[in-house]
């Protein structure tokens, strides 16, 4: 009998949060419906992928480009933020997973951001897992910022302008 190849595992999975919105609409339901069913699918996905072994889930759920949507869209998804961290933070430390946030929360609403700094605050020594929740994130943004850290390099004399490369901008 042929022998199947054996699956590979990757280490880190990273997930772009889509369809949401598609999800209602087919159902005839509210978007802010699909939005509420992804933070239960998200759920289930790290309970699947964990048992699996994947170590690190990168979540894109929601960039720079996203605060253009209706503000009625985005209130709603700031507000299931704390609902999804107190009812499903008690299975980040059953599993022994830890909660990081990548991408500039401090433009969070503040209920949110400190339901942010709370579970990151009561998952801070949990090894076996990292779930990594990309918020106010985006590739302007992060240009953006590298590109200020170079113009103060370079005013304070550490680097040359003549010697700023493509691989200038990756370092920072
Ligand atoms: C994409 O669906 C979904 C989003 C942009 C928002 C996802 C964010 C949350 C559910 C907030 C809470 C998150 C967590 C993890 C607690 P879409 O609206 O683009 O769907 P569509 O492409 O079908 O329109």
């Amino acid at each position: 009998m042929e022998n199947k190849p054996q699956m590979k595992i990757p280490t880190h999975l990273a997930i772009i949060l889509d369809g949401n919105g598609r999800w209602a609409k087919k159902r005839g339901l509210a978007r802010t419906l699909g939005h509420k069913q992804g933070t239960e699918t998200l759920k289930d996905i790290c309970d699947v992928v964990f048992d699996m072994g994947v170590k690190y889930l990168s979540v894109y759920c929601f960039s720079t480009e996203n605060w253009k949507r209706e503000k009625k869209e985005v209130d709603f998804l700031f507000k299931l933020l704390p609902i999804y961290f107190s009812k499903f933070g008690y299975k980040f430390v059953e599993r022994d997973t830890r909660a990081i946030f990548s991408g500039d929360i401090s433009m969070l609403p503040k209920k949110a951001r400190e339901a942010c700094y709370d579970i990151v605050e009561k998952t801070k020594n949990c090894k076996s897992h990292i779930l990594n929740f990309c918020f106010n994130y985006g590739s302007y943004d992060e240009i953006t910022r590298a590109v200020k850290m170079i113009v103060d390099e370079v005013n304070e004399g550490k680097l040359n302008k003549d010697d700023i490369t493509p691989d200038t901008i990756t370092n920072h």
